[in-house]
């Protein structure tokens, strides 16, 4: 065995005003898998997080929010953890840019650029000041058009349209985004990190264009960042008080601007992640052999392949070996902006109770060490996970456990498996390959080529069909060798899904009564004799209606940060039968027409269609939850068997289905039903 790797890990540090979206949730699973699956190689990882605390933005929306910028950012750090542990993450550690350690490393790393490399100057520039809000613009509140590209409402850091880092004053047309007054100029002394420094350029021609670094598009974007006509510019690094950051050594009134402390953050946390588990950070750091490794989004790359690796080096510290760099996620191909997210939030799907692991292994299906963009498209999503994890993993173990606990007691049969067998030895001959893909994280093919082996397994059931060699007695013998080489060719696909799948190689583990999988067990097979407990479910299909529910707007609490208390169920109704049910004529309905009724605060009038060749009339006690417009042109469901009843305001025809909590003060909302689509006017629903 060759000796383990020392890995330290990060992701990009989300700012501290917002919790996760489906984009951030992205990022962890990927850097979550290869961490797990370097630590299953036996590799010693240390993977860690923090919330990026500083900056104006952060600083107005507390203030919004009457609180201190450090009551702002604990808030957002509370919640947390509860989507973290829905969706497996499992970082170390999880610290804050504002933290001591943070605080610390940020002045030393600062005082050692300016005192040991000379590379701080000052510069007295003109900047943007808001002349309403009396305060020097920070570069999120300024917008207007791209100087390289001419994209419209860009922020006066960098464009989202074509990449380009530059400083505000370059955007044209620039207003204030607080105000929306037009800036003035005012001037200020500004710290500069002089990145055209000629020792500078060369130190990143090196590190960024060294063979086998950066990914393809990644070094051709930062050639070009360093050898296009403008070269580097210094790196504007202090920002003016008020602004919520670490304030400069022998600089009072001014601030390191975000982007300067927030990868030392990195550092951080491992430093704060260290000293409470009593591990030594400066020999970890120190030690040549430790790799570093960032995992971030495309938007970001200038930051983490130009200004940090310059940053680190010049201040004498270990620099990163690689920053792996994916692309975003869109939804039905649908782009996200940073600010809005997507329609698919975190926590609403941890909260309609889907499985996490569908998530992790949609997303890893479709990574690869590219910078591309990744769709989640709602029906691709429910077809792959049904088909792969249910349909053609979970499947085998559920077929083959089933008489091995029945009719042998619990116990497997393996003597074949220590020989060598030629089924077996083809899932066990991928493990290098499959290995090597992890490794460069390329999941997808990692999860094809493993699909591909569950294929083979598959076929190796349909060929010797275990449930006809359970009805002859003198076949038991077989039907035993059968099910137990199932059963161990199980195992070696859940270490293959392990990295993705960590809850559920749990569960697989605890039925097979093994220990925690690791790759090397690849080798070894159950043991001649070994007692297995009986199957248990592993894991369900995804349904339509939870889709549904995913992409119904969400109440507006679970996007709040905090991690809610879980609400009961109201108690299930007295059980009927089917005959019972099916006295209910229930049937897709359009809503034709939907108004307010004078003088009922609770209800709306419903015209719905039914196919019927004439309309209904529908009093509905809706009103809180929907405006009229909201539902006109919507399908929805009634029951259409229902008496006539004579209400106050005229004659309903029928009731429109909706969904509401027991408790009422947890959740007020009202939920009208809405059809999966294709759904058409006039069917029956049964
Ligand atoms: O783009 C962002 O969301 C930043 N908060 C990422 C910072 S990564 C690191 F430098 F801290
Ligand atoms: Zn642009």
């Amino acid at each position: 065995m060759s000796t383990p790797r020392k890995l330290f890990v990060t992701t990009a540090l989300p700012y501290a005003n917002a919790g996760f979206h489906i984009g951030h949730i992205m990022e962890y699973i990927q850097a979550d898998i290869w961490v797990r699956f370097q630590r299953m190689q036996g590799n010693e990882v240390h993977f860690v997080c923090a919330d990026d605390a500083h900056g104006a933005p952060i600083m107005i929306a507390a203030d919004k929010a009457g609180l201190t910028p450090q009551e702002f950012v604990a808030r957002i750090a509370a919640g947390r953890k509860q989507p973290l542990d829905g969706f497996h993450i499992a970082f170390d550690n999880w610290h804050s840019t504002d933290g001591a350690e943070n605080h610390e490393l940020s002045k030393e790393i600062y005082r050692r650029l300016r005192d040991d490399a000379k590379l701080i100057t000052t510069k007295t520039i003109e900047q943007f000041f808001d002349p309403v809000k009396n305060m020097f613009l920070a570069d999120r509140y300024i917008k207007g058009e791209c100087p390289k590209c001419g994209a419209k409402d860009q922020y006066g850091d960098s464009c989202e349209v074509c990449g380009a880092v530059y400083a505000p004053t370059e955007l044209k047309n620039p207003y204030s985004a607080l105000s929306g007054a037009t800036p003035v100029m005012k001037s200020s002394e500004h710290y500069f990190f002089k990145l055209s420094d000629p020792k500078c350029v060369s130190f990143l021609r090196e590190w960024a264009m060294a063979d086998n670094r950066l990914q393809p598009e990644v070094s051709n974007k930062a050639k070009e960042w360093l050898e296009g006509d403008s070269g580097l510019g210094d790196w504007d690094i202090s920002r003016d008080a008020p602004y919520f950051g670490i304030e400069i050594p022998d600089a009072p009134g001014k601030y390191f601007y975000v982007w300067l402390d927030a990868p030392i953050g990195y550092l951080a946390s491992l430093k704060n992640y260290f000293a409470k588990t009593g591990r030594d950070y400066d020999a970890f750091m120190a030690d040549a052999s430790t790799e570093q490794y960032h995992f971030i989004g495309k938007d970001i790359t200038y930051f983490h392949t130009l200004f940090w690796p310059a940053m680190l080096h010049f201040s004498g510290m270990k620099v990163p070996n690689n920053v792996y760099v994916h692309g975003f996620i869109t939804v039905s191909g649908e782009k996200m902006s940073k600010s809005r997210g997507t329609g698919i939030s975190p926590l609403r799907y941890l909260e309609v109770g889907m499985n996490p692991e569908w998530l992790r292994y949609y997303i890893a299906a479709k990574l690869s060490a590219k910078v591309e963009d990744v769709d989640f498209n709602p029906e691709d999503f429910m077809l792959r996970v049904n088909s792969d994890l249910v349909g053609k993993y979970v499947n085998i173990a559920s077929r083959a456990s089933g008489f091995i606990v029945k009719k042998f007691a619990g116990k497997v049969a393996t003597e074949w498996a220590v020989t060598g067998d030629a089924f077996l030895d083809t899932l066990r001959g991928a493990a290098p390959e499959i290995r090597a893909l992890y490794d460069q994280r390329e999941f997808g093919k990692a999860l094809r080529m493993t699909m591909e082996l569950a294929d083979h397994v598959n076929a190796y059931v349909d060929a010797n069909k275990p449930w006809e060699l359970a009805k002859d007695s003198a076949k038991e013998a077989l039907l035993q060798e059968v099910c137990s080489r199932l059963l161990e060719a199980f195992r070696i696909l859940t270490i293959y899904l392990k990295p993705v799948l960590p809850a559920l190689a749990a569960q697989v583990e605890a039925q097979l009564n093994l220990k925690p999988l690791q790759w090397a067990d690849i080798v070894t097979p159950l043991a001649h004799g070994h007692h297995i407990n009986p199957y248990a479910h592993l894991m369900t299909r995804i349904e339509p209606t939870m889709l549904d529910a995913l992409f119904e707007p969400a109440p507006a609490a679970s996007e709040a940060p905090a991690a809610e208390a879980a609400v009961g169920i109201e108690e299930l109704a007295p059980e009927i039968k089917i005959d019972d049910f099916s006295k209910i004529d229930l049937r897709i309905a359009k809503i034709v027409n939907c108004e307010h009724v004078d003088g009922s605060d609770k209800l709306l009038r419903l015209t719905l269609d039914v196919g019927e060749g004439r309309t209904r009339n529908v009093f509905s006690g809706i009103k809180s939850a929907y405006k009229p417009e909201d539902l006109i042109g919507k399908l929805t469901v009634m029951v259409a068997n229902l008496a006539p009843r004579k209400m106050k305001f005229g004659i309903s025809e029928g009731m429109v289905l909706a969904a509401s909590a027991a408790d009422e003060k947890a959740d007020p909302g009202l939920y009208v039903l809405n059809p999966w689509p294709g759904a058409k006017p006039g069917m029956r629903v049964r």
